[in-house]
């Protein structure tokens, strides 16, 4: 678990529990701590490094995104700030350009009392558990790739990841199978509540299954 390098009253926990986990599920660098929060190395082409500010909502600072967007910085590093983009954007230094829009962190407590269903008619489910992180594989009757997920639970707190149904089977319930297990796996592994960052679409189905929105999220990548 990390600790802040900042003023810890302006770091929101759900913010490091994010962090802490999302670094496992994507076997991407211990996060280092800045005077705004946290720089980690993913090492990907289209995703070299991100820099994740560790206040939410109004404790966002101007002062601190303009020293995050003017720190280190390359090709396809990123940006996530949990802020309105409205407030969030005009305070990016140049070469930054903002991505997605109606993405939000997420927070649920993991109920022990929910009940896990078994995969609709004609689909399985095979998990397992590799690094740190449970993996969830729904296929349909041919074998075929149906839906997808995975969560990190690190000690109290776990990160639900790369949820995805694919699209011909979308609305058939298999998200839910996916983030009921998903939870499930948490529980068993010590975790009391999960922590993510969705698109709109997720959202719909978070909120399905007991998660509530904590901030919305600006995204951005350095273009040069
Ligand atoms: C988000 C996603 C995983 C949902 O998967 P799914 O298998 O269709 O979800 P489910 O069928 O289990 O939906 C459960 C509930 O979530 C809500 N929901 C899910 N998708 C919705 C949509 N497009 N519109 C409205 N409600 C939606 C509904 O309440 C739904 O219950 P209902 O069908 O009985 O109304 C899928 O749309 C997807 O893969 N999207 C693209 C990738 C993505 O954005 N992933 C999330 C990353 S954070």
């Amino acid at each position: 678990m990390v600790s802040a390098g900042f003023e810890s009253a302006r770091e929101d926990v759900n913010v490091r529990e994010w962090v802490d986990g999302w670094v496992v599920s994507r076997g991407a660098s211990a996060p280092l701590l800045e005077p705004w929060g946290y720089t980690i190395h993913v090492g990907q082409i289209p995703h070299v490094a991100r820099h994740v500010l560790a206040a939410t909502n109004d404790a966002v600072l101007e002062a601190d995104v303009r020293k995050a967007t003017e720190s280190a910085r390359g090709l396809n590093w990123h940006l996530k700030v949990f802020a309105d983009p409205e407030r969030v954007l005009p305070w990016l230094a140049p070469g930054w350009e903002p991505y997605g829009s109606g993405d939000y962190l997420m927070v649920t407590e993991l109920d022990a009392s929910e009940t896990v269903p078994g995969p609709p008619p004609g689909y399985r489910l095979h998990t397992w558990d590799r690094g740190g992180v449970t993996r969830v594989l729904l296929t349909d009757s041919d074998g075929s790739f149906a839906a997808r997920g995975q969560i990190a639970p690190v000690g109290a707190s776990a990160v639900v990841d790369q949820i995805e149904t694919a699209e011909e089977h979308r609305r058939r319930g298999l998200g839910k199978v996916v983030m009921r297990t998903l939870h499930a796996a948490a529980r068993a592994q010590g975790s009391t509540r999960a922590v993510l960052a969705c698109t709109p679409e997720g959202r719909l189905l978070y909120e399905a299954v007991g998660w509530r929105t904590v901030a919305p999220l600006t995204n951005a990548k350095f273009v040069g």
